[in-house]
């Protein structure tokens, strides 16, 4: 069967405010969810997607690279660096905005890849941004929490958590 685009679960959808899951079998349900994902990301041209924003509370996302979609099965970002740079981020969750973010400039992150294997990756700029974005997902956190209330539309307001 071939991968499928999934419907995308926008805000306030209570699913974008859970804590997710650790995954502990990467079964035929998984590898199958890697494959919609992907392809889910790629047609709406996002530059990562993860679960929680497809309807699965588990730890998985997925980053748009030029290498092609990289899945990562419970990732866990174990440095970033003092460092921080801001830069503009949008959300297919959050479909009418976009804003400003501060993140650590170099991260080092640890996951599982589709074969069950364990690799330690180092992350700078924009592709560190992006999986601080998507893992902050699998914490129930939005890229909005970061962005001054103020400046926010109403609808986005109520429900920051910082
Ligand atoms: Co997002």
């Amino acid at each position: 069967m071939s991968a499928k685009i999934l419907p995308i679960k926008i805000y306030p959808d209570k699913i974008l405010r859970q804590k997710a899951a650790k995954i502990n079998r990467l079964d035929k349900k998984i590898q199958r969810l890697i494959l919609d994902m992907g392809k889910t990301m790629l047609a709406k041209e996002g530059a990562g997607l993860a679960a929680p924003q497809v309807g699965e509370s588990i730890r998985l996302i997925v980053v748009n690279t030029k290498n092609g979609v990289l899945a990562m099965i419970n990732p866990k970002i174990t440095r970033r660096s003092w460092s921080k740079e801001p830069g503009e981020e949008g959300c297919l969750s959050l479909p009418d905005i976009i804003g400003q973010v501060k993140r650590s400039k170099k991260i080092k992150v640890i996951y599982y890849n589709e074969d069950n294997k364990q690799i330690k990756l180092s992350a700078a700029g924009l592709f560190a941004r992006v999986i601080q974005h998507e893992v902050d997902h699998l914490n129930g956190v939005l890229f909005i929490d970061y962005l001054k209330k103020k400046g926010l539309p109403a609808k986005f307001r109520e429900q920051t958590l910082r």
